[in-house]
Order: structure tokens, then C-alpha cells, then sequence
């Protein structure tokens, strides 16, 4: 089986399944983790200017010899760089740091700051062909529906936490009427033991002869969610792409399911997010 793709609101598609590369260290890390993933069938990155690696990403993109057009690169803004003119300028440095044309999907990181703002200049970036799509990232206040009724161009993805311990099933009712997607981060819950070895995983994995983790991301592959696992280790690398070959039936979807204890790792109120978010600024 091969690799699964989702269609966007613009029609744009997407590889469902990629790389994360949050607290990779920038340098040989980030680009060697990613030249090993491109270089078993990985078509899709998701990186940050918060990450600090976004030049290790770029590096790799073009060291692997693959079709610029066949990699997915996504990127965020961070909210030091929210604001109508300011938001511009900061795409212009991404693509620096990046050094590429064009940027697949950029995403608002935090819902603090002049969102609005930004995603003006956002929509102007992809009517200059600097980006091709263009969303969210933790807008999970009222903020979320404000930016998707203000926005000319609706969200093409929602990026959140999401794993089996919170499925985000109301969040997914909400954003259906833009066609906006959603993108789980923390898929298998930042490598929590009590998640990965939740008996239903632990059974299912002995009956498709595949790792708990990899239930949990085909799981994932099946919800729709568009997902991408970070590792440095090679044989997780591997076995995470591994995935496509197999399909859990309606019924043990359905166990999953069951498994929603409505659990977040990340919690923080708005108020705190507002104080964390805005206190910080990642360096150019
Ligand atoms: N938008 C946001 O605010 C936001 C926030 C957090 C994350 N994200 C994005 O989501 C991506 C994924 O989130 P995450 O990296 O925090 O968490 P994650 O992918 O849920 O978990 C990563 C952890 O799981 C381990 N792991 C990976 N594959 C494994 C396997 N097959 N078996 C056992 N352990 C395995 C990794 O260790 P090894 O390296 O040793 O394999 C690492 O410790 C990030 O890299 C980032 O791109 C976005």
C-alpha cells in the first residue's frame, strides 16, 4: 500500500503522514533526521521558526536530490511576528532560513498577539506564490471561529494536540464548515508509556504483527488526522512509515475511540498562554 494523501480546501495534496522535528537541535540532528526519513518514502516536514532548525530542514530538502514539488514543507510564525507589514517581512526570512521558493503550508504557531493582522499579509504571500497554503496552530479559543470568519482564505489545516487520550472530536465539528483539516501534535502522545501501552494497542499490535506505536499512527491514518511522529532513531524512523500496509476494521476503531479519556499534556488557560507566548521571540 502506498502512502496516503489528504486534498486541502484549496485542492492542494497533502502527504498525510511526515516528520516533526520540534527539539531536534539544529545542525547535523535536524538534517540528518530528515535526510533518513526522505530517504525511506518521508515526503512531508514540519518544522517552525520557533524550532531554531529551519535552515538544517532547508539543507536537507535539497542534499536529498528529490523534486522540490514532492516534499511537503511546513513552517510557523511565531507571534513576535504578527502584525500587517511585520508578518511580510518575517516570510522573507523564513524562505531565507529556509532557502527555497515557496513554503507548502505556514501556519500561525499561537492564537496571542495581531492574528488578524497576520493573516492578511499570509493571504498576500500566497497570492504572491510565496506560500502555497496557509493555517492555524493551537487556536482553540473563540479566536479560532474570529480568524475564520475575518479570513479570505479559510484555514487549510488546524495544527493541535491530538492523540488517543484527546480526540478532539467537538474541535473537528467546529472547523468542519471552512474544510479545514486537522494536524495531530503529539500523536503518540510525546512518547507517554501509559498511552503507547494501553492494552487494546498492546492486542492489536500482536494481531498485525506491528508495534503499539504503529497502531496508534495508523489509528491516526484512518481519523483523517494528518500526522508527523518526530525521531531521531532510525528503526522508529522507519517503523513509523511503516504503517500502510495494514487496516484496522471498524470495530477496533471504534475500541480506540473508546480510549479518550479527555487528557492533554499541554494545559494552559488563554491568560497564560498570552504571558508564555508573548515574552519570548525566537532568534532571526
Ligand atoms: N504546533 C505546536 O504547537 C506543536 C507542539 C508540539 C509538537 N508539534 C509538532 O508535532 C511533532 C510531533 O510531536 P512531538 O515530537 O512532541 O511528540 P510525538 O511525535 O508524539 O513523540 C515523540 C517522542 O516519541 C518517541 N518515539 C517516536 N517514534 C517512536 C517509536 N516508534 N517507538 C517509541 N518511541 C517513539 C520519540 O523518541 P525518539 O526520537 O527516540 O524516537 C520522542 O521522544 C513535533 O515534532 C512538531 O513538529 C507541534
Amino acid at each position: 500500500m502506498e502512502q496516503t494523501f489528504i486534498t486541502l480546501n484549496n485542492g492542494t495534496k497533502m502527504p498525510q503522514f511526515g516528520m516533526g522535528v520540534f527539539m531536534i537541535p539544529d545542525g547535523e540532528e535536524t538534517k540528518k533526521a530528515c535526510l533518513d526519513a526522505l530517504k525511506m518514502g518521508y515526503r512531508h516536514i514540519d518544522t517552525a521558526h520557533a524550532y531554531q532548525n529551519e535552515r538544517s530542514v532547508g539543507e536537507a530538502v535539497r542534499e536529498s536530490g528529490i523534486d522540490r514539488k514532492e516534499i511537503w514543507v511546513t513552517s510557523k510564525l511565531w507571534p513576535s511576528e504578527y502584525g500587517e507589514g511585520k508578518t511580510a517581512a518575517a516570510i522573507n526570512k523564513m524562505l531565507e532560513r529556509l532557502r527555497l521558493e515557496y513554503i507548502d503550508l505556514l501556519l500561525l504557531h499561537q492564537q496571542v498577539g495581531d492574528y488578524i493582522g497576520a493573516w492578511r499579509d499570509m493571504e498576500k504571500a500566497v497570492e504572491q506564490g510565496k506560500v502555497r497554503s496557509i493555517g492555524l496552530s493551537n487556536f482553540e479559543s473563540d479566536r479560532l471561529e474570529e480568524v475564520c470568519t475575518a479570513a479570505k482564505i479559510k484555514p487549510a489545516a488546524l495544527q493541535v494536540e491530538c492523540h488517543p487520550y484527546y480526540q478532539q472530536a467537538d474541535l473537528k465539528k467546529r472547523i468542519a464548515p471552512y474544510g479545514t483539516i486537522i494536524e495531530a501534535w503529539y500523536p503518540i502522545g510525546h512518547g507517554d508509556a501509559e498511552l503507547i501501552n494501553e492494552p487494546i494497542f498492546t492486542e492489536l499490535a500482536k494481531k498485525y504483527n506491528k508495534t503499539n506505536v504503529q497502531i496508534i499512527l495508523r489509528w491516526h491514518i484512518q481519523e483523517g488526522n494528518v500526522i508527523f511522529p518526530k525521531s531521531t532513531n532510525p528503526q522508529h524512523i522507519k517503523d513509523n512509515f511503516d504503517i500502510f500496509d495494514f487496516e484496522l476494521t471498524a470495530d477496533e476503531m471504534a475500541k480506540i475511540r473508546a480510549v479518550d479519556k479527555n487528557i492533554r499534556f499541554f494545559n494552559a488557560t488563554l491568560e497564560q498562554q498570552e504571558a508564555q507566548f508573548t515574552n519570548w521571540a525566537p532568534a532571526d
